[in-house]
């Protein structure tokens, strides 16, 4: 069998980007060529196919990128990316804690969620001018009262990063309870709904405001050992996408951060095999937070550093390819997580 490994090249940084699945060369060439029949995002410019023997399908740009980033939609001027008050949801580790730790070198006042009081007595020693509150995302009653307590402290809050996830490997067939199976709908999705809900007549008093929702690249192609936390992900890039464009004609920009596999303590609770922080393609959290603030910086509404740039561009052009790739490891994850016990109640 002729096997060939996938490269994509993506416009906006010029790089070519390995996409780290190795396939049957006949198989990926047809989804391929039937895939550019499609509209393409204008950041797609070639994906070719490289191997024993080379394949080459060049992609002319076509299109102008999908509705959530038509210009229509996208706010004027620069988010400014200092002298604002930001509150964090989940800043207590991993992302939300780089984000915290990067945005009040920049002279922002910054405001923390987590659930584990350890957890925010050791930022609070770590950086002593990050403000921290216990709330929960997942409950509604803690919502309403971290909102009053936040903005009674902070009245000029003007930015809500919704960072707040857990990922857990699950199996489907059954045994999980009907409160347990949908503990990643109720913080990675009905969290950031229930935040916007609180928090946006606030924010729209504001002369610059934005809200910035953590999807993943996961949100363009779901890894089906993470069934829930997939579907969380690809539910919030929808929502997100329709928040923008109901909030187009407010001062609140809606940005969508879809971070790569990173290198984080979700990442090594999660215990995949093929997704952990010695595989290729994962980022460290300083470069992909530096990465985000780029982006946050130019405007970019979409924020897809790494290789979710590329999940999402081979989301379209390949679409079955891809979902039989992340789908190998699915029964070996699977028993190893019950071993483990990874697919518990996310650890607090
Ligand atoms: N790491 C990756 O590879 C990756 C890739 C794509 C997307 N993401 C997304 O990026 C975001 C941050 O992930 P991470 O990797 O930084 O994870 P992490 O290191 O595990 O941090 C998660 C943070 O969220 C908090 N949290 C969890 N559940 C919460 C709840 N119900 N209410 C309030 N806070 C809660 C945690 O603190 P407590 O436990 O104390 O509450 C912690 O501060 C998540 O939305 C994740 O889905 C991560």
């Amino acid at each position: 069998m002729d096997i060939v490994t996938i490269f994509v090249k993506v416009t906006e940084t010029g790089q070519e980007q390995e996409l780290n699945t190795r396939v049957n060369k006949a198989r990926a060439i047809g989804e391929i060529t039937a895939g550019l029949a499609k509209p393409l995002t204008q950041e797609t410019e070639a994906v070719f196919l490289k191997g024993p023997v080379r394949a080459f399908v060049a992609l002319m740009r076509r299109g102008a990128g999908n509705a959530c980033t038509e210009k229509k939609y996208e706010r004027k001027g620069i988010m400014e990316l200092s002298g604002n008050t930001i509150l964090i949801t989940g800043g207590t580790s991993g992302i939300g804690l780089e984000l915290a730790t990067q945005l009040s070198k920049r002279k922002n006042t910054i405001l923390v969620t987590g659930r584990d009081p350890h957890k925010l007595r050791e930022l609070q020693q770590a950086l002593p001018n990050v403000h921290t509150y216990q709330s929960d995302v997942s409950d509604p009653a803690a919502i309403v009262s971290l909102y009053q307590r936040v903005t009674n402290d902070f009245p000029d809050l003007n930015v809500l990063i919704n960072n707040a996830g857990v990922m857990r490997m699950l199996s489907l067939n059954g045994g999980h309870g009907l409160q347990d199976i949908c503990r990643e709908i109720e913080i990675n999705l009905l969290g950031p709904v229930r935040m916007v809900e609180q928090f946006l007549p606030f924010l729209k008093t504001k002369r610059h405001a934005a809200i910035i929702n953590t999807s993943s690249g996961l949100a363009f192609l779901p890894l089906p050992s993470a069934p829930i936390y997939c579907a969380t992900k690809a539910a919030l890039h929808s929502y997100t996408q329709s928040l923008r464009v109901q909030l187009h004609n407010t001062p609140i920009k809606v940005f969508e951060l879809a971070p790569p596999p990173t290198s984080t303590p979700l990442m090594e609770h999660f215990g995949s095999d093929s997704f952990n922080s010695q595989s290729p393609g994962v980022m460290s959290v300083e470069k992909m937070v530096r990465a985000a603030l780029l982006g946050l910086g130019k405007d970019t509404y979409e924020i897809r550093p790494g290789t979710s740039n590329v999940l999402k561009v081979m989301s379209r052009v390949a679409p079955t390819l891809m979902l039989r790739q992340l789908s190998r490891p699915v029964a070996k994850e699977l028993a190893k997580a019950q071993l483990t016990g990874v697919q518990q109640e996310a650890k607090r």
